[in-house]
């Protein structure tokens, strides 16, 4: 059972004597964050307890579907309102008769940090208890950090603080983070049932301050060097989870009080930081990105059978990515000859998966049980929903559509994963043009988080409600996407490329700028992800728009050249770098450096050194420049559309929380300022996008246009 809400008007804390228990709960929707209406609530609700004689013990209950998701994260970077949480858990641990927290749904970190404060602790089953700070660019600061060591040992509470991960009842009663799992999932039965044996046994407060879980001194001071150890070398950049580390060093080495001082300085540096912000905003935009017009007014078709068509590098990890989220998955090919293939492509995913020991052989035959490969089309009328993933060749896209018009039963909704071309051309190639979508999956579909759902002109919305759906249940990042060549990533990527290409002719190797972009937190460097991906796919694009190319514009030729001498990167052995027998990781290429060179001969230029710190700037104008375009025309609905594409497809840093809230935190001014000055040189490609110009004039950032779609 949960507790059902209660009204509005309610406050969002009540407590109502039960024979001797004082029932505190935490009613404050959607999921019982601790805002200063809460945290007020709390210390009325204990300093009641104290004060009357006929309470012998508290339960602390949360309404609704969680007990508590933790401080509230809305209210980081505003004026703090008083009290604060690490008094309110003091408080807590102060009182006088026993609490017992009674935990169910989230307990997540201010949450757990209430329960820790708490003395007694029960959870049932389908409890989420962590302390996830971290992924916030945060460290549990109302105490989290010292009484989660002191109850469960350093090494435990360092493993829950550094991953973020949540653990279940039964994990968390192993650890000793409570003290039982509960019968039934009747949270407030459980929890008074506990409080009445707590009197019943003439129980006394039991305080986790004094717990004795670093007791052993040399297994504790091990712990914490081999979290540091390992911390520096995976944190990249990141602020708060060396600050983990040391807190707990604190928790060992200070008494409590002076411990928790430690910790509250700590938590307040990471709480002012623009890592902070920054994965906070990632954190809002993972929400708001899967709400649009269309998931509002409509509601999604069924989408239980789904055709993919096509079982290339897309075809087969989309199949992966759907069999994966338990759909029926039917997949059509040209031939037979392909059709093996495209099944061996599937095979070959999950083979990776179960040599990694991320899988069991019985979980691939349950998943394959589920797949069917066929020749025919006819295969599709019973489908849902079909993604067609062939060449990316408009003739050949229309035949397939063609063959969808005519087999899938009324109402099936047709989507395409086109990279680049119009859609509603497609959509108009047929008698259904309603029911035509682009869902835009990014390699290696399985693993990629972002979904672009594209909305052609002419599609109804329980179509683009269902494309949604379809990323809910893939557990993707859904992003609304209008037609244009390339949409909101592919677009991006296409401009702050050529930036990256305007920077190597003019001086900067590869190599220096792929370093100063990975200095920047990105995972790899444009030329990486080239080599990675195969030069060949962007020289065939650049050939086929060579006709339609501005004559005018800049166009550097380095990488034709090397396409030219067959150099694709990883998979021929060489490309921007070289791949000696068969290796993941390049080395500079000093031949390619001599093309370079030449091709900087052949164009008239003369060679000019760049920091890095130049070569960010210039790549993250050209970004934010091409995204404020692509909101300017209303192909992202807002600015956060833009950060959530770049930060799930395209490997931009979290903790800056994309291009445009990164613009923000610089100052778009600044940005402007930037590329005027860059174009001095380039007055075509550095177009200062006519959104900046405005909000600049208005003295507003993007932040201001990322209200509700
Ligand atoms: N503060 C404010 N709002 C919150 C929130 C929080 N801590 N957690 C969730 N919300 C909001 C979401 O933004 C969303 O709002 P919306 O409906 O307007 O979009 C709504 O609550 C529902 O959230 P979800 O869509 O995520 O709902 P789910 O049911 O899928 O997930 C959850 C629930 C597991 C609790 C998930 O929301 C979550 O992980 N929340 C964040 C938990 C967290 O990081 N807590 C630590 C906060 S930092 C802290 O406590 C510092 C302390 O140490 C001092
Ligand atoms: P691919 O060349 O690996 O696979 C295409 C597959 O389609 C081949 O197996 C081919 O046999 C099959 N095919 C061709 N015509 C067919 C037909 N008429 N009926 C059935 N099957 C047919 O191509 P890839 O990389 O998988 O790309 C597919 C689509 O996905 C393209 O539109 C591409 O632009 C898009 N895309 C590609 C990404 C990538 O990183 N490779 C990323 C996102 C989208």
């Amino acid at each position: 059972m949960t507790l059902s809400s209660a009204p509005e008007t309610a406050s969002a804390v009540q407590h109502e004597l039960r024979g001797s228990v004082l029932v505190v709960t935490i009613d404050h929707a959607p999921v019982n964050a601790l805002n200063a209406a809460v945290r007020r609530g709390l210390i009325d609700a204990i300093e009641a307890a104290d004060a009357d004689a006929s309470v012998r013990a508290v339960l602390i209950v949360g309404a609704g579907r969680n007990f508590i998701a933790g401080a509230d994260i809305r209210e980081f970077g505003k004026p703090a309102v008083p009290p604060s949480l690490p008094e309110v858990c003091n408080r807590i641990e102060r009182c006088e008769k026993p609490v017992v927290a009674a935990i169910h749904g989230a307990a997540l970190g201010g949450g757990l940090e209430v329960a820790l404060a708490s003395h007694y602790r029960i959870a049932v089953a389908g409890a989420k208890l962590g302390l996830p700070e971290v992924q916030l660019g945060l460290l549990p600061g109302a105490g989290g950090t010292q009484r989660s060591a002191r109850l469960i040992g350093a090494q435990a509470a360092l493993s829950m603080m550094l991953s973020g991960h949540h653990i279940g009842a039964e994990e968390a009663l192993r650890l000793g983070l409570v003290d039982r799992v509960g019968q039934s999932d009747d949270v407030f039965a459980e929890g008074l049932a506990f409080a009445h044996e707590l009197i019943a046994t003439k129980a006394a407060p039991r305080r986790t301050k004094n717990a004795r879980g670093l007791a052993d001194k040399e297994a504790s001071v091990a712990a914490i060097a081999a979290a540091r150890a390992e911390t520096q070398k995976k944190s990249r950049g990141l602020l708060s989870p060396l600050k983990i580390v040391d807190c707990v060093e604190a928790a060992l080495n200070l008494p409590f009080d002076e411990g928790l001082r430690f910790e509250r300085e700590q938590f307040l540096e990471c709480r002012e930081s623009p890592q902070r912000a920054g994965l906070v905003h990632a954190f809002f935009v993972e929400r708001e990105t899967q709400k649009s017009p269309e998931t509002r007014d409509a509601q999604p078709r069924a989408l239980d059978r789904i055709g993919v068509i096509g079982g290339g590098t897309m075809g087969a990890g989309i199949a992966v990515a759907l069999l994966d989220a338990g759909l029926a998955v039917t997949m059509i090919e040209r031939d037979e000859a392909s059709l093996e293939r495209g099944s061996a492509h599937v095979e070959k995913v999950y083979d990776a998966l179960i040599a990694k020991g991320r899988l069991t052989h019985e979980s691939k035959t349950r998943a394959l049980q589920r797949f069917h490969g066929d020749t025919k089309y006819d295969a599709l009328a019973d489908a849902d929903l079909v993604i067609e993933a062939v060449f990316e060749d408009m003739a050949a896209k229309k035949a397939v559509f063609a063959q969808l018009d005519r087999v899938c039963k009324p109402g099936a909704v047709l989507a395409t994963n086109t990279s680049y071309l119009d859609i509603d051309e497609i959509a108009a190639s047929i008698s259904r043009p309603q029911d035509v979508l682009g869902l835009h999956f990014f390699s290696p579909a399985n693993i990629m988080k972002l979904l672009e759902v594209v909305v052609p002109a002419r599609v109804s919305a329980d179509v683009v409600a269902t494309g949604f759906e379809l990323a809910k249940k893939l557990k993707k990042v859904a992003v609304r996407a209008g037609v244009c060549d390339g949409f909101i990533g592919n677009r991006m990527l296409a401009v702050y490329r050529a930036a990256a290409d305007h920077l190597m002719e003019d001086g900067a190797s590869p190599y220096q700028i792929d370093r100063a972009v990975r200095d920047f937190g990105f995972p790899m460097g444009p030329y990486q992800v080239i080599d990675l991906a195969g030069g060949d796919i962007g020289w065939a694009a650049r050939k086929r728009r060579a006709a339609t190319r501005d004559p005018n514009a800049r166009y550097v030729r380095i990488g034709d050249e090397l396409c030219e001498r067959g150099w694709f990167g990883q998979k021929t052995g060489r490309g921007f770098y070289r791949y000696e027998d068969g290796a993941r990781t390049g080395t500079p290429d000093a031949e390619v450096e001599s093309i370079i060179d030449a091709e900087r001969e052949r164009a008239g230029v003369k060679p000019r050194p760049f920091t890095d710190e130049q070569i960010v700037r210039r790549y993250l104008a050209a970004m934010i420049n091409e995204g404020a375009n692509i909101v300017h025309e209303g192909i992202a609905q807002r600015p956060l559309d833009v950060d959530a594409t770049l930060m799930h497809g395209f490997g931009f840093p979290r903790y800056r929380g994309g291009p445009m809230h990164y613009a923000d935190t610089v100052g778009l001014d600044n940005v402007l300022a930037d590329i005027r000055a860059f174009a001095q040189e380039d007055p075509l490609f550095w177009r200062a996008s006519p959104l900046i110009v405005d909000l600049v004039a208005r003295g507003r950032n993007f932040a201001s246009l990322n209200q509700t779609a």
